[in-house]
């Protein structure tokens, strides 16, 4: 059951789709004073949900603030990330979901404050609160998911694996790339693009020196079974002559300061300026502008930048120049030092910045700072509702940024993550809460985005990423190169990403039945089992579909692992050359890992494809079951 309760909110953030009365009343089980929403927690309550964040599977323990942020150190004493995901899930005396629907930032203090309490303070009361009950955690989730309507369903093909990396800068560099794959015998379905293959890294260009026929190209691509998948940025390159910012800026699309003038930012191309996705017809105007890459042969994209991520404003880079000259002088001494480099960071993503600009929504003018978390999601509807009409396929989208909603647009990835072990977990421990809030296509950058990859860091991340819905490998310029064939030996990857493509019936039929029944694709081993007093403690295994359960290694030279079994299972260890099964009792068991073993667990038989290179060689009628 849901109840909707009223605290006058003053946009239609588009999260919901179904249309409930407003209860009258108080929201219970939540106390309402001093400006926040407050609950007493025994020692046993847990809360799942948010969606992108850091820490664990139970939230418990932190304080988490919604508020889309470019933010590329991804360490437990962040408060967000990129998406807000205003969903929590509270086990305890009271069992039940709440969302709370509002644009702008809420702060859920999750015992952070005080270890027994929650406490949730939007900074505005403009917002829906809606609670959901039901008779179990996953009924409530399902309750919640057709609150929101159904999950984003990507092509087959989108199942496969993807090789990323900022740093191809050519056709050449791509091509070369594909032929590594191909000599290693490592199946390949999807290259990505990122901002080089534009011209000055202005949206839908493309240079002209370094993909001189990219229709071409992308269809010599597919001819191998490879589609290209170019990033979109948020923000438009401020050049006169560059027709997709002469007609924004002509026809008023592009986002306002207090005097009406285009705000002005600096991102990747330098300075540039944001369409306005909260109004209807510039998000228009900016989706059909991917026409100018499907006509290319183009079928899927990932959006980035756009919570809106700003490096600085115009108006914050004259004012930091200022203050820096005013330290100018006297010794050269630390506090200087640290002076400058405060003022420099300060300039990104400030808050001061997102206050100063306008959107014009079909409710009226807002500041941007009141329904910030709303732009990456307004983004994504923007590309997927003109993809439907400029393509008769489905097509491939993700985003960066979102709120809950853009779920049925697309699918997210998890941001600048670091080359590190712990990202693995990290990783892991996403998975579910985002799954509550219906982004089932998700997964993060393989290897880690930031910093150097090591071979066998790879390897245990492929073996937990052969099972994420998104499987790209993708890495920051200037790091380590990580592909699969980088690191000489190619055996263990070949069977890793191989053995993907065998699964890809399970994986890809357990997606779709989750999207359909609004349900969860990965779950914390606690939904499954509410009797088991263990699994509620099991912060590293997860559900995946129905009859499978996985426990990857995350740890550096690690051989193995225990894992608790909730039930007696097959324990399925696919080798390379060989898969062995042995069926194992409830309880904790050690179970040897090896590097290059990839470990599961199923409660039921899973079918398994024959080995195939790309997904359009998958032969889907004739598969073991094991
Ligand atoms: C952002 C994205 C990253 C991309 C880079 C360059 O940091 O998160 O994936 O590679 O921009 O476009």
């Amino acid at each position: 059951m849901i109840k909707r309760f009223n605290f006058s909110p003053i946009i239609n953030t588009g999260a919901v789709v179904k249309e409930l009365p407003y209860d009258s009343g108080n929201p219970v089980p939540f106390t309402l004073k001093n400006n926040a929403f407050s609950l007493d927690m025994d020692a046993k309550t847990r809360i799942y949900g948010l969606g992108e964040t850091v820490r664990g599977i139970n939230k418990r323990g932190w304080i988490y603030e919604s508020w889309c942020t470019d933010e590329p150190f991804h360490n437990e004493d962040k408060r967000s990330l990129y998406g807000a995901h205003n969903f929590i899930l509270v086990d305890g005396k009271e069992r039940f979901g709440a969302f709370f629907d509002t644009p702008g930032k809420i702060t859920f203090d999750l015992g952070y404050t005080d270890s027994d309490r929650i406490v949730i303070t939007p900074e505005s009361f403009a917002l829906d609160l809606y609670i959901v009950t039901g008779d179990s955690l996953k009924a409530i989730v399902a309750e919640f998911r057709a609150l929101i309507g159904k999950s984003y369903i990507p092509p087959l093909w989108a199942f496969g694996y993807g090789q990323s990396r900022w740093g191809y800068v050519t056709e050449k560099d791509i091509r070369e790339c594909a032929d590594n794959y191909e000599k290693a015998g490592i199946p390949l379905d999807m290259l990505y693009l990122d901002i080089d293959y534009m011209d000055s890294f202005k949206d839908f260009s493309v240079h002209p020196e370094r993909f001189p026929d990219l229709k071409a190209f992308a269809a010599e691509m597919k001819e191998r079974g490879i589609r290209l998948i170019p990033i979109i940025d948020a923000a438009v390159k401020k050049q006169d002559g560059y027709s997709v910012y002469d007609e924004g800026h002509e026809k008023g699309y592009f986002c306002k300061d207090e005097n009406g003038e285009d705000f002005v930012v600096g991102v990747w191309p330098g300075k540039s300026v944001l369409p306005d996705f909260l109004n209807p017809e510039a998000a228009r105007w900016f989706g059909m502008k991917y026409k100018a890459l499907t006509d290319r042969g183009i079928e899927g994209f990932w959006n980035d930048m756009n919570e809106p991520a700003l490096f600085y404003s115009e108006k914050g880079m004259d004012h930091a120049i200022d203050e820096v000259k005013k330290l100018d002088g006297g010794e050269l001494d630390s506090l200087r030092f640290f002076g400058v480099r405060d003022v420099l960071i300060k300039l990104q993503n400030n808050a001061d910045d997102y206050k100063s600009f306008y959107h014009n929504a079909p409710e009226g003018k807002f500041r941007h700072y009141d329904v910030h978390n709303l732009y990456g999601y307004n983004m994504t509807k923007s590309a997927y509702d003109a993809l439907c009409e400029l393509r008769d396929e489905p097509s491939l989208l993700f985003s960066r940024a979102s709120y809950i909603g853009a779920h049925r647009y697309g699918g997210v990835w998890t941001g600048d993550n670091h080359a590190w072990w712990k990202h693995i977990l990290q990783s892991l421990q996403q998975m579910p809460g985002m799954n509550m809030c219906g982004f089932l296509y998700s997964g993060s950058d393989i290897g880690g985005f930031n910093g150097n990859c090591t071979r066998d860091l790879l390897i245990r991340w492929m073996s937990f990423a052969v099972f994420t819905p998104l499987m790209r490998n993708h890495s920051a310029f200037g790091t380590r190169r990580q592909e699969a064939f980088a690191f000489g030996d190619t055996e263990a990857f070949r069977h890793i990403i191989g053995l993907r493509y065998r699964l890809i019936p399970y994986l890809y039929s357990e997606f779709v039945k989750a999207a359909e029944n609004d349900a969860m694709f990965f779950r914390p081993l606690a939904f499954d089992y509410e009797e088991d007093e263990i699994v509620a403690t099991v912060e590293d295994q997860l559900m995946v579909g129905d009859s499978m359960m996985i426990a990857p290694v995350y740890v550096q030279n690690a051989v193995g692992r225990h894992v608790y079994l909730p039930e007696k299972m097959e324990q399925i260890r696919m080798h390379e050359g060989y898969i062995s099964t042995e069926e194992l009792n409830t309880g904790w068991h050690y179970v040897d890992i090896p590097l290059g073993d990839v470990v599961f667990f199923t409660k039921s038989p899973i079918p398994l494809a024959k080995p195939a290179m790309n997904t359009s060689e998958l032969d889907l009628e004739n598969v073991e079951f094991i």
